[in-house]
């Protein structure tokens, strides 16, 4: 196993009645940026109740946070949170909410612009407002987690960034917040947290055996449970497992200790950038695609992989792992997610763009090993099409 040091400081309210908590959680002087997205929320009355769990607080709305947040949009919201002297963040949404919450929460602490924090991938954050989430969308880990994700509009560019102060406070999990989210969010929430445990899975063996145990029960049971939450989307426990399971995925646990990967991450945030792709669409095109370019280096692992999440145990090194990938695939699509760029109206005409973004954004020696140079890249989009 290799040395780490771990800590996750989010306290986590998990349940039916949990909203309540809110009250405990956030002080009562509090003056709260209540944060949300295009408006799922109101519909299903999440942030009707969320307001009257605050009662007498200040409350200063902010809605209208895009999928995929933009620094553009976020911008105003900085300047809301500064003008009217905001002393907590709450994000009621799914992983763009909260990833907007952190950003805002950061740079509201800021002199400068705030894309100094994206430039310096969080390094610049020194201290950020509190954060709090109310989850309804089970996916990113974010709620769970110190990253997130903001994109410029103008200049196509989506960039990471993490930070220790970025850790949302608390986050209450109603997995009954989620009964409302449509089948294509649920496709994608289920294989986002799929490709999460990859990324920290598939790489190669380092005698982490919890990690790899760990990993290994939450790919099963998002296989297990992901195509019943598409059939039964009012089954309480199913939606309960897997919102779990997608906060587990993502919240440092199964990726200490271990090497990641994350270039099909750091390839999908490209796709997204350029063809707005939804995040989770972006990975269930790149990831097969990679495992197959990459089957040699990560070998050992994909055994392992073909073995215990997909049970396969006869026919040749090669035609297992073979086997392994197609199943990845068949699994991304039986999620209604579409794994070929094809599907997407992209032909090979959109690789050197694609190309030239990570060129930009400096992402010419990804994977566990950084080996992953841009002629890789380019044979791993090759393999999308
Ligand atoms: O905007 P509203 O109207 O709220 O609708 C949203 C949105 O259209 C809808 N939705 C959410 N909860 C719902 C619901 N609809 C009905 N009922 C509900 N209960 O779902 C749509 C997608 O929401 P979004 O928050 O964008 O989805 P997701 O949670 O998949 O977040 C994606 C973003 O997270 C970033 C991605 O890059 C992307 O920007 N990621 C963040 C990570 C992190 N912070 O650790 C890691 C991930 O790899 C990812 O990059
Ligand atoms: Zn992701």
């Amino acid at each position: 196993m290799l040395d780490f040091s771990y800590s996750n400081p989010t306290r986590i309210h998990f349940g039916k009645s949990k909203l309540s908590k809110l009250n405990q959680e956030i002080p009562a002087d509090a003056r709260v940026m209540l944060l949300y997205g295009g408006g799922s929320v109101i519909r299903n009355g999440t942030l009707a109740e969320v307001r009257h769990t605050l009662g007498e607080r200040y409350l200063s709305d902010f809605g209208g946070i895009e999928p995929n947040p933009s620094y553009e949009r976020l911008s105003l919201a900085v300047e809301q949170a500064k003008a009217e002297d905001i002393s907590y963040v709450l994000a009621v949404g799914g992983g763009s909410v909260i990833d907007a919450a952190k950003y805002i929460a950061a740079a509201a602490c800021m002199a400068a612009d705030g894309w100094a924090i994206l430039e310096s991938g969080g390094r610049c954050i020194i201290r950020t407002l509190p954060v709090g989430v109310v989850l309804t969308l089970a996916a990113t880990g974010s709620e769970m987690n110190n990253s997130a994700v903001v994109t410029r509009l103008s200049t196509h560019d989506k960039i990471p960034f993490a930070s220790r102060h970025c850790f949302p406070v608390f986050a209450i999990l109603d997995p009954t917040r989620t009964m409302s989210v449509p089948a294509r969010q649920v496709g994608n929430g289920v294989v986002d947290a799929f490709v999460h445990v990859i990324e920290q899975y598939l790489t190669y063996p380092v005698n982490a055996h919890v990690q790899d145990r760990f990993a290994e029960g939450l790919l099963l049971t998002l296989v297990e449970l992901g195509p019943l939450a598409l059939s039964e989307p009012e089954n309480y426990e199913v939606r309960a497992n897997l919102m779990w399971a997608a906060s587990l995925a993502l919240n440092g646990l199964i990726g200490a200790g271990v090497p990641q990967d994350w270039s099909t991450h750091m390839i999908g945030h490209e796709l997204t950038a350029v063809h707005g792709l939804d995040h989770a669409q972006t990975l269930a095109v790149v990831l097969p695609a990679m495992l197959s370019v990459r089957r040699q280096e990560k070998s050992q692992k994909l055994l392992q992989y073909a073995e215990r999440v997909w049970d396969l145990r006869g026919g040749s090194r090669e035609q297992r792992i073979e086997q392994a990938i197609a199943l990845t695939r068949d699994f991304f699509e039986q999620m209604g997610v579409a794994t070929r760029l094809s599907s997407y109206g992209i032909d090979a005409g959109g690789i050197p763009k694609l190309l030239e973004q990570l060129e930009r954004h400096g992402m010419v020696a990804l994977g566990e090993r950084r080996e992953i140079t841009l002629p890789i890249s380019a044979k791993v989009l090759e393999q999308c099409l």
